[in-house]
């Protein structure tokens, strides 16, 4: 088997993504016409050409503008359900994905027809493909903290339905710690919670998203290598990173994927892990993430093979269903033949 074939067949997770990022431009034409809502391109191709960014911000634009085309429940249920699928058929059997519901409300979008048509896809593809996914609900760190506690409110209809918080958007001048009662509420309110930071932003705001939020993951957290007191609070605490290198070979966080710092986040023995996080934009799901990485940095099989173990022991997941997918990914690895005996995931099946 090929080291292709090999990554693909990984039962893999997806613990940051960001569904208003995986619209697929042929998807965004048609919603866009459903809607008659006027884009700046004519087709999916030229849409797809203008996929080219020098910052988060410049990514950002385009990505609240693509956001304009979800408007009915079937909108959000049609995105859900075309991510899922794809998902599925890149060898990902649980994904966490973010929604970010300020997009919507802010135009009108009632919140209802957001959340139902999410929850409805993902129902579905579990029944159709047996993946499993959950939902994260993120919050934009460039508006008010007023605002983001008031998608909490919003939200508690569909508290058990939803797994945790996030915070994306525009990184830098928007620490952490501006919205430590929003993570407070968060907590006490039973959900999990994660951040985005350490991806423009500098370390501190690493540190301020442990210290402060106490957040149970970091999304990116790529900056943190520049504290080293920090890496190693990190790596005792196992507080995972889901780090996204096409992303930030895009958003040229790096400049080249062989500078990106995944090995020597992993030699730090920092809990990291692999996603897409807004795949059409950045070129590649997870597959395609982990064999760039494979390519660019010279990763060894043991390695996929922890990055994916890792994906699954930081998944916000029950205990039975994380060591299912544990036994799954051992049983994988041994019928490929690919890890000596002691490589092979830490728990064995019983
Ligand atoms: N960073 C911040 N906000 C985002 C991202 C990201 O990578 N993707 C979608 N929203
Ligand atoms: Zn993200």
């Amino acid at each position: 088997m090929d080291i292709e074939t090999f990554v693909h067949g990984l039962p893999k997770t997806d613990l940051h993504m960001h569904l208003e990022g995986s619209i697929e431009p042929e998807l965004m034409m048609t919603l866009a016409r459903r809607n008659c809502v006027p884009l700046r391109w004519d087709t999916a191709d030229a849409l797809r050409a203008a996929y080219r960014f020098e910052d988060l911000q410049s990514f950002l634009d385009l990505y609240f503008e693509g956001c304009r085309v979800l408007v009915t429940q079937a909108d959000f249920h049609d995105v859900t359900r075309a991510y899922l699928h794809r998902a599925h058929a890149d060898g990902v059997v649980h994904a966490e994905m973010f929604i970010g519901p300020q997009s919507f409300t802010e135009r009108g979008v009632p919140i209802k027809a957001l959340m139902n048509g999410v929850l409805d896809a993902i129902t579905d593809a579990q029944a159709a493909h047996g993946i499993s996914a959950s939902l994260l609900i993120s919050v934009h760190r460039h508006r008010s903290e007023a605002d983001a506690i008031a998608i909490l409110d919003q939200i508690m209809p569909w508290r058990d339905q939803v797994v945790g918080v996030g915070m994306g958007g525009a990184e830098r001048g928007n620490p952490p710690s501006r919205f430590a009662n929003f993570y407070r509420m968060a907590r006490e309110r039973g959900f999990r919670t994660c951040v985005h930071a350490g991806e423009e932003g500098p370390a501190a705001y690493v540190r301020e998203a442990v210290e402060v939020l106490a957040v149970d993951r970091i999304d990116h957290g790529n900056a943190c290598l520049d504290d080293p007191d920090l890496v190693a609070d990190l790596a005792d605490s196992r507080i995972p990173l889901t780090v996204c290198p096409l992303s930030n070979l895009r958003l040229k966080v790096v400049t080249d994927l062989k500078q990106h710092p995944l090995k020597a986040m992993m030699a730090a023995g920092l809990h990291v892990t692999i996603n897409s996080d807004d795949p059409p934009y950045f070129g590649g799901y997870v597959t395609e993430n982990l064999l760039a990485c494979r390519e660019a940095l010279d990763l060894s099989v043991e390695d996929l093979i922890d990055l994916v173990r890792n994906g699954i022991e930081a998944a916000f997941l029950a205990p039975d269903e994380r060591l299912r997918l544990l036994t799954d990914l051992t049983h994988y690895v041994a019928r490929q033949g690919y890890a000596e005996p002691h490589t092979l995931p830490s728990v064995l099946p019983g």
